[in-house]
C-alpha cells in the first residue's frame, strides 16, 4: 500500500485506513485481530478510533475499540509502526457532546490509558461544539500536543467556516491547527436535502478549503455500510435518484468487466481522485476485507474514471 502525505505536516500515512469501530464489540476479539492483521499484511498501518466506539452495541459502554487495539498492539508488540487515530467530542453514557479544554484533556487520557500507548498519533475533535469558543478547543489540542500525548490534530464533521474559524484561532497563535478533516463520503451522491444529523458531508466547498489550505481529506462510510456489493438491494432512502441510479450501474458495469468486487472499484475512485482522499474502510469478516483489498490490485484507467464520473447536465438533458 502507498503512503500520502498528512496534510503540510510532512507525516506519510497510510493511503487506506482501517475503520475499527466495530472491533471488539459487534465484531468478535479474534475476528477483529484477524482484521486488523490482515490489514497490515496488505501494508496498511492507520488504525481509525474513537472514545465512544461502539457504546450504542446493546452490553457496551464505548471504549471497546481502543481497549481492543490496545490488546491488540501488546499482542503484536508494534507499537512503532502504526498509527493510531482516535477522536473526542460526541457523547456517549455520561460524556456530553463538547469541546471544552477539561473533557479534551480528560477523554484524552482515558483512550491513552485504553490504548495503553503514551501518544495518540492523530486526535480528532469529532464534531464541532456551538458552546465551547474555539479557541478554548484549539488551547486544549494544543496542551496535549506539548505534552506529547498527541502529535497531530484533526476535525471531523465540521462546516469549512468553522474549520477555518479553528485554524485561524490556532494560527494566531503560531501553533498549527487541524491537519486533517474527516467527513461521510462514498461514490454514490447523496440528494439535496440529505440528513445525516451530526455526519457531514464532504462537499465540494470543504473539499476546496481543504486543498487551498493543504489540509488532509479522510472519507468514512465509504462503502455505504456494504451496499454496492448487494446487487438485490435498493438504494438506501437519501441516496435514491437517477443519477445514482446511473453512477451504480457504470461501478457494477466496471466491477464486471474487472471480475472484482464493486467495493474496490469505490476504493480505487476515491484514491485516484485529484486530491487524493484516504478511505476509512471498515469490515466484520476478513472475507470481506480481501474483497474490499482488491483495489491494490486495480488501476483503473482515465477512461474508467471518466466513465464512473457521470455528467449530470448531460445525462439529466
Ligand atoms: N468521523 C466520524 O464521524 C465517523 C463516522 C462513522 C464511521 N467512522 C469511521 O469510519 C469507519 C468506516 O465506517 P462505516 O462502518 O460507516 O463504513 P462503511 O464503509 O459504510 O461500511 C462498512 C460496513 O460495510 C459492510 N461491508 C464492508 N465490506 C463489505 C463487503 N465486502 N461485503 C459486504 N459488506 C461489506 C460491513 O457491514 P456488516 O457488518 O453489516 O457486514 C462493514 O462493517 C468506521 O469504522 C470508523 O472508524 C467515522
Amino acid at each position: 500500500m502507498k503512503d500520502t502525505e498528512l496534510g503540510h505536516t510532512g507525516e506519510l500515512i497510510s493511503s487506506i485506513g482501517l475503520g475499527t469501530m466495530y472491533l471488539g464489540t459487534k465484531v468478535d476479539e479474534k475476528t477483529s485481530f484477524d482484521i486488523i492483521d490482515y490489514y497490515i499484511g496488505t501494508g496498511g498501518r492507520l488504525l481509525d478510533s474513537a472514545n465512544k466506539y461502539a457504546s450504542w452495541i446493546p452490553g457496551f459502554n464505548g471504549g471497546e475499540s481502543e481497549s481492543l487495539i490496545g490488546r491488540w498492539l501488546k499482542k503484536r508488540g508494534n507499537r512503532q509502526g502504526i498509527f493510531i487515530i482516535s477522536k473526542v467530542g460526541f457523547p456517549y453514557r455520561a460524556i456530553p457532546r463538547s469541546l471544552k479544554k477539561e473533557i479534551i484533556i480528560s477523554e484524552c487520557e482515558k483512550s491513552l490509558k485504553r490504548l495503553d500507548v503514551e501518544t495518540i498519533d492523530l486526535y480528532f475533535a469529532h464534531a464541532y461544539d456551538t458552546e465551547t469558543p474555539i479557541e478554548e478547543t484549539m488551547d486544549a489540542f494544543q496542551n496535549l500536543k506539548k505534552q506529547g500525548k498527541i502529535r497531530f490534530a484533526g476535525a471531523s464533521n465540521f462546516y469549512a467556516w468553522q474549520l477555518l474559524e479553528a485554524n485561524n484561532s490556532a494560527n494566531i497563535q503560531g501553533w498549527e491547527g487541524f491537519s486533517c478533516l474527516q467527513q461521510r463520503h462514498t461514490y454514490l451522491e447523496p440528494t439535496l436535502h440529505a440528513d445525516f444529523g451530526s455526519q457531514l458531508l464532504l462537499t465540494p466547498e470543504i473539499q476546496d478549503f481543504c486543498i487551498k489550505q493543504k489540509i488532509c481529506i479522510m472519507a468514512y462510510s465509504p462503502l455505504l455500510g456494504g451496499f454496492y456489493g448487494k446487487y438485490n438491494h435498493a438504494i438506501p432512502g437519501y441516496y435514491k435518484s437517477m443519477v445514482n441510479d446511473l453512477k451504480l450501474e457504470k461501478l457494477r458495469d466496471i466491477a464486471d468487466s474487472l471480475n472484482i468486487h464493486a467495493n474496490a472499484v469505490v476504493l480505487a475512485w476515491m484514491l485516484q481522485r485529484s486530491p487524493q482522499i484516504i478511505p476509512i474502510v471498515g469490515g466484520s469478516t476478513v472475507a470481506q476485507m480481501r474483497e474490499n483489498f482488491q483495489v491494490l490490485s486495480v488501476r483503473l484507467t482515465e477512461k474508467q474514471i471518466e466513465y464512473l464520473n457521470v455528467n449530470i447536465v448531460n445525462t439529466d438533458s
